[in-house]
């Protein structure tokens, strides 16, 4: 068996749903399945329940990831329509200003142009605005980003059209950046019959033939970040069942599958999953930290038995390569043998890299 070491992942994109929804996930069951995952830090999502739109809110997260995190983090700021103010004020200890333009799962979604205007006007960064958006308004918010000056990141680009909207409008200096998701890489709209629920998210799978395209465009993306958003089997199995599925502890071997198809190279794979969403987001890497992966024959991963509170994956069955031995993170082994050996509050916030967050979506 050959052992590989690796930088670890940082995943830009993750809802650990603490506070309001700790049923589903929580800091310690979510920063948990990130070291499993060999991920050694996150981007926290703010579409809690309460929404992180204003300063008490945001406060109290923090303690929460203070206290309990054993994986590196980063916590976003969200934007519900009304105050810019408190986001402003905000803005130096958030990674980000995360806006939903589209329905998804949560109650932030703001598509009124004036609030827009508003609020791209007002943020002062350093870190960028990340969007949740679908294909029309993602147009809507470049013209918004290059009027008013602003560095985009367009998370989970729905379809492949998308990207080249996103990679025409680069051409012409906008700062924009973008991200797709493990599962519209490596599920299509053809396994939703197969999935049901399961396999409903926010943007939707796509068509396998737009899936291709994700492949073939994979030089216009900046970072694969997991978007890993668990609901219950329960949820999942109701009438009403909420989009979003869990993705820190697949993302590693579906990835390094590809590399062994020759679909990626190993270090555009590093570069997708940790220096660019370091560089995207204006932050530093952790020192002395890694992870040691062992690599053996190619297997079908499992449907169930993952340390992310939800339990199931929608990628049961496909084909994963590379097996997490040990995660090391800031000078500590904090994963081995399966086991999490960091106490809650190990994890720290990421640092960022310079002062300003220049020169982040320089190439
Ligand atoms: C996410 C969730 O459940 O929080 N759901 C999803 O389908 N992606 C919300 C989101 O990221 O849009
Ligand atoms: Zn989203």
């Amino acid at each position: 068996m050959a052992t590989i070491m690796l930088p670890g992942l940082v995943d830009a994109h993750v809802h650990l749903r603490e506070p309001g929804a700790t049923h589903k996930e929580d800091i310690a069951s979510g920063t948990v399945a990130a070291l499993a995952g060999g991920v050694i830090g996150l981007l926290d999502m703010p579409n809690n329940t309460p929404p992180i739109v204003a300063e008490e809110a945001f406060r109290e997260k923090k303690t929460l990831f203070q206290q309990k995190a054993v994986s590196d983090y980063g916590l976003f700021v969200g934007f519900d329509g009304s105050q810019v103010a408190p986001l402003v004020a905000l803005a130096p200890q958030a990674v980000g200003l995360k806006l939903y333009l589209d329905e998804t799962f949560g109650d932030m979604t703001t598509a009124a142009p004036e609030a827009l205007r508003r609020v791209f006007a007002a943020w002062p960064g350093p870190g960028p605005i990340a969007i949740h958006a679908e294909s029309a308004s993602i147009r809507m918010a470049l013209r918004l980003a290059a009027e008013f000056g602003q560095r985009l990141h367009v998370c989970h680009v729905p379809h492949p059209a998308d990207l080249d909207i996103i990679a025409a409008a680069r051409q012409q200096g906008v700062a924009v950046t973008c991200e797709l998701t493990p599962h519209h890489l490596f599920l299509s709209a053809e396994d939703t019959e197969r999935l049901g629920a399961y396999g409903r998210m926010k943007p939707p799978l796509v068509p396998s033939d737009e899936v291709r395209g994700f492949w073939e465009r994979l030089e216009l993306v900046d970072m694969i970040a997991s978007d890993h958003a668990p609901h219950t089997r329960a949820e999942k199995e109701s009438a009403t069942p909420p989009p979003g599925v869990p993705g820190l502890e697949t993302t590693l071997p579906l990835l390094l599958h590809a590399v062994d198809e020759g679909r990626l190279t190993l270090a555009r794979m590093i570069e997708l999953t940790y220096h660019n969403p370091l560089r995207v987001y204006g932050l530093r890497a952790p020192a002395d930290s890694g992870v040691t992966v062992e690599v053996g024959e190619a297997y079908r991963l499992p449907a169930t038995g993952y340390r992310t509170r939800c339990g199931w994956s929608p990628f049961g069955g496909q084909w994963g390569l590379g097996r997490v031995a040990e995660v090391r993170l800031r000078g500590q082994v904090v994963w081995q043998g399966g086991q999490c050996l960091a106490a809650p509050g190990y994890g720290q916030p990421l640092g960022r890299a310079h002062e300003s967050g220049q020169d982040a979506t320089a190439q």
